[in-house]
């Protein structure tokens, strides 16, 4: 399986993939986990880090030739042989299109859109808390750690991100349905596309999700 999913901010990729890593054993991918580890400075390599940093400030996306790049080298890595899971890319029709040059066995198999309407992105992304340690995701009204502020997983101190504050949200969505949005028809042209009904929850868009897998 080579998948990737699309979904707004908020969307629940992140939810998902931790599960869907867990159930199908794929790597996971998740390039905005990797641009954030880049901004903490614990990515080797020749990055620019202010310009990275000053992009996710501003909920604008970062420019595709760096992302092309950054993930064309992850995925030629041996652990990605077995299979992959995008969570975050790609994200404009130029890096669908940069990735569709590649290895076709490395192609993409399974593009899983998760539609959820721009209302419940809001409180979502504002109730949600990070674990900085293992990127664990919870959300205080929808998906509460054991104990409030701290990880289930790891004992660390949960945080909210950056890019959380209102007027970044709202900037985001409009990125998405601009720039990343097009990438539904392009992939519904291509055949590998199905849509998922993100707005139930989290262990039912998982259930829609392992029925289309393991078809
Ligand atoms: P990225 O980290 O990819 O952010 P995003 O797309 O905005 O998505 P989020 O991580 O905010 O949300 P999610 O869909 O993972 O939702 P989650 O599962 O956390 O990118 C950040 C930035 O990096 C970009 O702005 C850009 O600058 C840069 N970047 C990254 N990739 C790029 C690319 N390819 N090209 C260019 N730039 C790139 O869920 C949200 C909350 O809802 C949580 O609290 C969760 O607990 C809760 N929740 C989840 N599912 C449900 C449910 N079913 N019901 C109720 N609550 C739920
Ligand atoms: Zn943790």
């Amino acid at each position: 399986l080579r998948v990737a999913l699309i979904a707004p901010p908020g969307g629940g990729k992140g939810t998902q993939a931790a599960m869907m890593k867990e159930h199908f054993g794929l790597v996971h991918i998740a390039t905005g986990d990797i641009f954030r580890a880049i901004v903490r400075g614990e990515y080797k390599g020749n990055m620019d880090v202010e310009m990275i940093k000053g992009y996710m400030a501003r909920g604008e996306l970062i420019p595709d030739q760096v992302v092309i790049d950054l993930v064309v080298e992850r995925i030629s890595q041996p652990d990605c042989a077995k299979g992959y899971l995008m969570d975050g890319f790609p994200r404009t029709v130029e890096q669908a299109k940069a990735f569709d040059a590649i290895d076709p066995s490395k192609r993409l198999t399974h593009v899983l859109y998760l539609r959820v309407p721009r209302e419940v992105i809001l409180d979502r992304l504002l109730g949600r808390w990070t674990c900085p340690t293992c990127q664990a995701v919870y959300h205080e009204k929808t998906h509460p750690p054991k104990v409030a502020g701290i990880c289930d997983v790891d004992g660390t101190a949960l945080i909210q991100r950056e890019d959380d504050k209102e007027e970044t949200i709202l900037k985001r969505l409009d990125i998405y349905e601009k720039q990343t949005m097009p990438l539904i028809s392009y992939y519904r042209d291509a055949k590998i596309l199905t849509e998922i009904d993100g707005n139930a929850t989290i262990y039912d868009v998982f259930s829609q999700i392992k029925e289309v897998l393991s078809a």
